[in-house]
């Protein structure tokens, strides 16, 4: 979940060690520059009333994660640690390990500078939608100083262990799957954009897709997410929040929050899925520091793409295809945000792609043979292996 940090990037635990998933306030003096965040449409107490969610006390949480136990984190963020557990799907109440439904416990750290603004807004926004590619709210905790959020436990955790993390649990996603998760956000993000009152998510990155047992992509985290513009207002203003390397260039320098905000930020976890790479990568060598920059001059040429593409998906793909979604994350990159597609668009699209006559794997003739390879950043050596459901995992110069 997003959380404004006044000062600095917060640190991570090692499971999120060289994340770029850090939120910060991006604004460029880090000050309360353009205030003008909507006004929250419903006081906390309507929130809390009217949405569908289940109000646990914070023994109950307790017990169904066993005490908050180290060994049952399953990630953590800024807005605090995630942990499993489980309860009764009919009482609610806490139950045996391995028994009843399994659900993710987010809890607040105290310490957690605007942790109840974001707190509150999930329950807002996620307390009111219910759609496939949104994560499950179940319900909340507030007592005292404790804030925690229960959601539907997803087995596969976040995109971006699956795209980043190397070793034996979190294998490469193949080429398919990659597809499935890009249409599964896009839709979400569709979902969103469309609603009766449009939603901006704010904060589309990898860390904030989660994928269920089938890899069915679902959003999570909607801390940062704002009410789009009424009436005949093109934009909502606010102060600049968000991760760095995620947020839309108009938005960084004006504040001024669209739709097409949410389409850029969905283009650079595209190109990530692409690639295999990091959006922002210190580690990389300096002219490969920012993906988008590095990467975008060869996104339009058929020929060229596979400087870009991720050498584990080698076999997986037809030039077709992968010209087909580097185009697409090319447009949705467009520094005007005019000429970047709709999220509705963006799904057509990626239905389309994913068509199996678009996406049959054949093997392109240049392809691990092409000079300068490795010099452009495409950094896991070339496996020449055919296609398969999983590529084997391999050794990365930018892997964490
Ligand atoms: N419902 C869930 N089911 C399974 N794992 C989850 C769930 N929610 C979160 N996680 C795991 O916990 C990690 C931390 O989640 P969290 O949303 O707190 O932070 P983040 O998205 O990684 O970072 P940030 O705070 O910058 O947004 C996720 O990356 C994911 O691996
Ligand atoms: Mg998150």
């Amino acid at each position: 979940m997003g959380v404004c940090f006044s000062a600095g990037i917060k640190d991570k635990s090692p499971f999120h060690r060289g994340s770029n998933s850090d939120v910060e306030d991006l604004s460029p003096s880090n000050s309360s520059k353009v205030s003008c965040v909507t006004p929250t449409p419903r006081s906390e107490g309507e929130i809390l009333q009217s949405s569908n969610l289940k109000s646990f006390s914070f023994s109950d949480l307790k017990m169904a994660t066993r005490n908050f136990r180290p060994d049952s984190v399953l990630g953590e963020g800024g807005f605090g640690s995630v942990f499993k557990g489980w309860i009764d799907e009919h009482s609610f109440a806490a139950a045996k390990p391995g028994t009843g439904v399994v659900i993710a416990v987010k809890k607040l750290n105290q310490e957690s500078f605007q942790g109840h603004r974001e707190w509150l807004a999930e329950v807002n926004y996620l307390g009111q939608f219910s759609h496939p590619n949104l994560v499950q709210l179940i319900g909340y905790c507030l007592e005292d100083e404790q804030r925690l959020l229960v959601y539907e436990f997803m087995p596969r955790g976040s995109l971006e262990n699956h795209l980043f993390r190397r070793g034996s649990y979190f294998q490469a996603l193949s080429w398919s799957l990659r597809l499935k998760a890009a249409l599964g956000a896009a839709k979400g993000l569709a979902f969103l954009h469309n609603a009766k009152t449009k939603v901006i998510y704010r904060d589309f990155k990898t860390s904030n897709v989660l994928l269920d047992s089938n890899y069915n992509a679902k959003l999570s985290d909607f801390g940062l997410a704002k009410d789009g513009p009424t009436g005949d207002k093109s934009h909502v203003s606010t102060r600049v929040m968000g991760t760095y390397g995620y947020a839309a260039p108009e938005y960084l320098a004006t504040g001024h929050l669209t739709s097409k905000s949410d389409v850029y930020s969905f283009g650079v976890v595209l190109l990530e899925m692409l690639s295999g790479q990091r959006v922002v990568d210190k580690t990389r060598p300096p002219g490969k520091y920012s993906l988008v920059e590095w990467a975008k001059p060869y996104l339009a040429h058929k020929r060229k793409i596979f400087r870009v593409l991720d050498n584990r998906l080698e076999g997986q793909y037809t030039p077709e295809a992968a010209h087909g979604v580097a185009s697409l994350s090319l447009r949705c990159l467009s520094v005007d945000p005019r000429f970047r597609p709709t999220m509705t668009e963006v799904v057509k699209e990626l239905e389309r792609l994913q068509d199996p006559k678009a996406a049959r794997p054949r093997r392109h003739s240049s392809h691990g043979t092409r000079p300068g390879k490795h010099s452009t950043g495409n950094l896991a050596a070339s496996t020449g292996s055919g296609p398969a459901a999983y590529p084997r995992p391999q050794a990365s110069l930018c892997s964490k």
